[in-house]
């Protein structure tokens, strides 16, 4: 659960600072980042995990400043594309704390992943094992590599975002290994392990089972000679969305991660990303217009399923609060954005104050995979990010505009002959 809900004069505030204000200087919809919880969320796993190298999952927010946050605490980052590794050292993150996974990175990835000298690469099939191998020797160096072991472990998670069982695409299945050691690669330094079974992982239990998992893994593949060094656990760690749901700590996550892993003397790397980020986010939308259809009150927000596509997509719940509490009355809606599309519901029969026309209202814990899922859809400008430093804020990203939209567009001349 978030930590800036703190009304003052039945205002939100994010930290000390008046929502209202931000809304005033930069409008709406906007995003809102509470700098302090981001410090704080990193600070809990650091403390537990002194000695381990926690890479942010970019993935989760790619905006530079706030990937600057992790970076100020000595932080890595956990990438998946070039765009994010460029994003990472842009943000001060040093090459030798980035990990790049991902299931399909392309040649000129790995290419500018090796020539950046970046800390490892998480491998996910033998042909990509091969690839690696061949631009490494042509680039005369040898690459820092992981296999990331597919366990087949059940994350007890939304289907979507679960990666850790056998019918999902990610990591080689543990029954595979053997033949990543029949071959010898000459460029390829085989440091360890790396597991990863989904995110928004809630259940203490199966984080337990993940850690024994690897425990198992780097002893298999020191049956087959391995010098094994690292081992990287991954991210996945849920967080709380709604009120009074169960969820691992961080803190009890990182102990347990320093009891089952920290212990085997391995350099340990984990990668959280919605831990992190997730609950220091708020989207602040304003109410356009509220209209009865039938029994359904909907109140139509100027945010959009483009903006914030977690609800549509994954069916996602978020607390959604009002900016200026007026009334202890409550009554039930739905509260949906203007994009043509059924799916682009926020919330559905939604306990919420009454609103009206011009209320603004707050989707909370959108801090992971909100503005960095984001799209024009719609043709609409991408949105603002604020970040929030006690009674200081700054925009971290700038509104999008119709020029962003537009010119990527070419109409060219001699292709609408209508005869050859
Ligand atoms: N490491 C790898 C290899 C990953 O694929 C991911 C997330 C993470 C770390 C970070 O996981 P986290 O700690 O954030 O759970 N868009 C979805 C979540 C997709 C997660 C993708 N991989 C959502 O909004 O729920």
């Amino acid at each position: 659960m978030n930590s800036f809900t703190n009304y003052k004069d039945d205002i939100l505030h994010m930290e000390d600072t008046n929502v209202l204000d931000i809304v005033n200087e930069v409008g709406t919809p906007v995003y809102c980042y509470s700098l302090n919880t981001i410090r704080r969320n990193y600070q809990l796993f650091s403390e537990y995990i002194p000695n381990g190298l926690i890479c942010f999952a970019v993935k989760a927010n790619s905006n530079i400043a706030v990937i600057k946050a992790v970076a100020d605490m000595g932080g890595g980052a956990d990438v998946v594309s070039e765009g994010e590794i460029r994003r990472a050292l842009a943000a001060g993150i040093p090459s030798n704390k980035i990990i790049f996974s991902g299931v399909g990175k392309t040649e000129k990835e790995i290419i500018f992943a090796l020539n950046k000298n970046i800390h490892q690469i998480n491998v996910e099939s033998l042909d990509e094992l091969c690839l690696i191998n061949k631009i490494a020797f042509k680039q005369g160096c040898v690459a820092p590599v992981a296999i990331r072991v597919n366990p087949n472990i059940d994350g007890k998670t939304n289907d979507k975002i679960t990666t850790g069982l056998t019918i999902n695409k990610f990591g080689v299945p543990e029954e595979m290994i053997g033949k990543i050691f029949e071959q010898n690669f000459a460029n390829i330094d085989l440091l360890g392990v790396s597991v990863h079974i989904g995110s928004q992982i809630c259940d203490k239990k199966v984080i337990l089972n993940v850690f024994e998992s690897v425990k198992k893994i780097v002893l298999k593949f020191k049956s087959f000679g391995c010098n094994v060094r690292r081992v990287d656990v991954g991210g996945g760690l849920g967080i709380a969305y709604l009120e009074n749901e169960k969820v691992c700590s961080i803190e009890d996550y990182a102990q347990l991660l320093r009891e089952k892993v920290c212990n085997l003397g391995y350099e340990v790397i984990c990668e959280p990303g919605r831990s992190i980020v997730g609950n220091a986010g708020a989207l602040i939308t304003e109410v356009l217009y509220t209209k009865a259809n039938g029994f359904i009150k909907h109140v139509i927000v100027d945010a959009g399923m483009n903006d914030f596509i977690r609800p549509a997509l994954y069916d996602g719940k978020h607390r959604i609060i009002p900016i200026v509490q007026r009334t202890h009355q409550k009554e039930v809606v739905d509260i949906v954005g203007p994009i043509c599309e059924s799916g682009d519901i926020f919330a559905r029969n939604y306990s919420i104050q009454t609103l009206h026309k011009g209320d603004l209202i707050a989707i909370c814990d959108v801090g992971a995979y909100g503005a960095s899922m984001s799209s024009t859809y719609n043709s609409r400008p991408l949105l603002p990010e604020v970040l929030v430093n006690k009674s200081k804020y700054a925009v971290i990203r700038k509104r999008g505009n119709y020029e962003d939209i537009l010119n990527k567009d070419l109409v060219p001349e001699g292709i609408y002959d209508l005869e050859d």
